[in-house]
C-alpha cells in the first residue's frame, strides 16, 4: 500500500494489510486475514504510533516519508512491544536516528531485549504523563496486561482520540473501509469478540481496570491497533468490551461435543432440540474435532451456557476435549452455566474428568450430568431431557 489516510488534518492511519499469514501469533486462523495499524501525527512536532509487523509492507518506510515530506520523526510512541506492531522499530531508528523511543519502564525492558542495541534515544513517562506536539496534547494511560504489562494507550486530547493498542481491535483485513462507517458493523463485531476472547480475555480483570482509569475521559474516536477505526460506533464497542470483560453473555448456548462413533454426538444433537423445543433460540453445536479452538472460544463468551460432551478415550475424556477443557482453565474464563454428558463403551473416563474440570474452573453444572453407555438408545435419553429442562430454565427463568 502506497497510501495513507487522514484522520483528521494532521493525523494520518499508516496501517497495513496483512493477507498472506494463516495463524495470528501462529495459533488463531486468520480466514479474513488482519490489519497493523500504525498512526502518524504531523503537528509542529512528529510522532508515530507504534508500528507494524517486520516485512508486512515493504512500503511502510516510504509511505511515513511521503507524509513527512522531508521532515525528521521527532517520537516514536510504543503503545505495545508484541512483534506485531514493535517489528519495525528498528527500520525507524534506522531511518530517524534521532527519533525519541516513548514508553514506559517495562515498554524499555522488553525494547531493550528485542532491539537494545538500536535504541538510544529513550523518552521514559509515567502514568498520566503529557506530551505536546504543538496544536495536539498526548496524555499517556497505562493499561497494564491490555495485552502485555507494559502495554499503555495513548490519548490525544486535542481531538478526544484514544489509540487503544489491542483494545477494541479485530481480526479481518480492512477491505477498503478504514473507519467503522465505511464499512459493516456486524462483521467486525464478531471478529472483535474473537481477537478480545483469544487473545485479550484472559486478561479480563486488567481490562475492568483499564476502564476505571478511563471512566471519565470522553472518547469521541478509537484507533486500536487492528481493525477499522471506531467513530460511529465508539459507545456501542465500549459497551461490548465492558460487557466481555465482566463475562456478561446473551442466553443462548453453546454445546460442543467430542465423538469417535457418533453416540455422543446424537446425544449433542438431542439435548439441544430439546432445549430449544424449552424456547432458547441462541444454540449452536460444535464437533470440538472440527471446528478450530479460536471458534469455540469465541462462542464460549458470546453465550451464557455451556454443554461439553465427550467419549471415553483410554480412561480420559476425548483429547480435543481435553485441550479445550484446559485452555478454558488457562483463560480462567467466568461465570458460565456448564452442563455435562457424554457416553462409553466399559468404564468410561468422558465424564468423569469434564466432572473434574468443572471442579477445577468452578463452574458448578446446572444438572448431574447425561452419560449413557453404548448407543444411545431412545430409552436412554431421560437425563438429556433433564439437562435440556435445566439448561432452558437456567437460561430463560422458566421453560417458554
Ligand atoms: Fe496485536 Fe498483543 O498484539
Amino acid at each position: 500500500m502506497q497510501y495513507s489516510v487522514n484522520i483528521s488534518e494532521k493525523i494520518h492511519w499508516i496501517g497495513v494489510n496483512d493477507r498472506r499469514k494463516n495463524l495470528f501469533e501462529n495459533l488463531w486462523p486468520l480466514p479474513n486475514g488482519v490489519s497493523y495499524n500504525s498512526y502518524l501525527f504531523t503537528d509542529e512536532k512528529t510522532a508515530l504510533i507504534d508500528t507494524v509487523e517486520m516485512g508486512s509492507d515493504g512500503a511502510y518506510l516510504e509511505r511515513i516519508e511521503i507524509l513527512l515530506n522531508g521532515r525528521d520523526l521527532d517520537y516514536l510512541v510504543v503503545n505495545h512491544m508484541e512483534p506485531d506492531h514493535s517489528g519495525e522499530i528498528e527500520s525507524i531508528v534506522r531511518r530517524y536516528p534521532n527519533v525519541q523511543i516513548v514508553g514506559n519502564a517495562k515498554t524499555f525492558k522488553i525494547l531493550q531485549s528485542y532491539y537494545g542495541a538500536f535504541c538510544n534515544h529513550l523518552l521514559e513517562v509515567k502514568d498520566g504523563d503529557e506530551l505536546e506536539l504543538g496544536h495536539h496534547k498526548l496524555k499517556f494511560v497505562f493499561t497494564p496486561w491490555v495485552h502485555w504489562p507494559e502495554t499503555m494507550m495513548t490519548y490525544d486530547m486535542t481531538e478526544r482520540i484514544l489509540f487503544s493498542a489491542d483494545a477494541f481491535g479485530t481480526f479481518g483485513t480492512l477491505d477498503g473501509g478504514i473507519f467503522d462507517d465505511q464499512t459493516h458493523f456486524s462483521f467486525y463485531e464478531s471478529e472483535m469478540r474473537r481477537y478480545y476472547s483469544n487473545i485479550v480475555g484472559k486478561y479480563s480483570g486488567m481490562v475492568q481496570k483499564a476502564f476505571v482509569k478511563l471512566a471519565n475521559v470522553p472518547v469521541r474516536t478509537i484507533c486500536p491497533l487492528h481493525g477499522p477505526i471506531w467513530r460511529q460506533n465508539t459507545e456501542r464497542v465500549l459497551s461490548l468490551y465492558d460487557r466481555w470483560s465482566r463475562y456478561e453473555a446473551e442466553p443462548g448456548v453453546v454445546v460442543i461435543y467430542g465423538s469417535m462413533y457418533g453416540n455422543t454426538a446424537r446425544m449433542a444433537d438431542y439435548i439441544a432440540n430439546g432445549i430449544a423445543q424449552r424456547g432458547v433460540r441462541d444454540i449452536k453445536v460444535f464437533d470440538v474435532s472440527k471446528t478450530h479452538l479460536s471458534y469455540l472460544i469465541n462462542a464460549i463468551w458470546e453465550y451464557q451456557g455451556i454443554i461439553l460432551g465427550s467419549c471415553a478415550y483410554n480412561g480420559e475424556m476425548f483429547p480435543l476435549m481435553d485441550l479445550l477443557c484446559r485452555t478454558l482453565v488457562h483463560m480462567n474464563v467466568k461465570n458460565k452455566s456448564l452442563g455435562l454428558f457424554g457416553s462409553y463403551s466399559w468404564n468410561g473416563g468422558g465424564v468423569r474428568n469434564l466432572l473434574k474440570f468443572s471442579e477445577e474452573i468452578g463452574w458448578e453444572p446446572v444438572c448431574a450430568p447425561a452419560e449413557i453407555a453404548g448407543r444411545p438408545a431412545i430409552d436412554k435419553y431421560a437425563d438429556c431431557d433433564a439437562l435440556a429442562s435445566a439448561m432452558a430454565v437456567r437460561l430463560l427463568g422458566e421453560e417458554k
